[in-house]
């Protein structure tokens, strides 16, 4: 009986696992969040990440996200107004999610693949501290962040379609 117990604990434990990985693997960062997120195979619980965004009429909003979340997921999560923010769900297919980031912070931020690249060379206002938000995922390293949001956004699809 106590053997079943255990394998039913096992299982529930791997579920709890898989489905947080799964979520953050999108971000390409489960491998470094769960070595921060688990001992053992307890699950702590992590902590948050504040993120301080500005947003085009210069306002600072801050907000907090979990470790693996893409600022995309926190834009999406805290119900943040940016017109036309994320237009392809992190599918990089827009640049819509252009973000502008303090120097410090930028150096702290992963490599850019030649995916994201090819995408915000297409971005409005492109800077030297560019990247886009649907790539960027939450570390501890990044808390207290100060973030940019563009004046304004391009979404390559629709340059692409003609229609705007
Ligand atoms: S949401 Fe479209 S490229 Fe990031």
């Amino acid at each position: 009986m106590a053997l079943v117990t255990a394998v039913r604990r096992l299982a529930q434990v791997s579920l709890r696992e898989c489905s947080r990985r799964r979520t953050a693997v999108s971000c390409g960062a489960w491998l470094t969040a769960g070595r921060s997120l688990t001992s053992g195979t307890q699950p702590l619980r992590s902590d948050k990440v504040t993120v301080n965004f500005i947003n085009r009429d210069g306002e600072k909003i801050t907000v907090k996200g979990s470790p693996g979340d893409s600022l995309l997921d926190v834009v999406v999560n805290e119900d943040l107004d940016f017109d036309g923010f994320g237009a392809c769900e992190g599918t990089l297919a827009c640049s819509t999610c252009h973000l502008i980031f303090e120097e410090e912070t930028f150096k702290k931020l992963g490599p850019v693949t030649d995916e994201e690249m090819d995408m915000l060379d297409l971005a409005y206002g492109l800077t030297e501290t560019s990247r886009l938000g649907c790539q960027i995922c939450l570390t501890k390293s990044l808390d207290g962040m100060v973030v940019r949001v563009p004046e304004s956004v391009a979404d390559i699809r629709q340059t692409k379609d003609g229609s705007s």
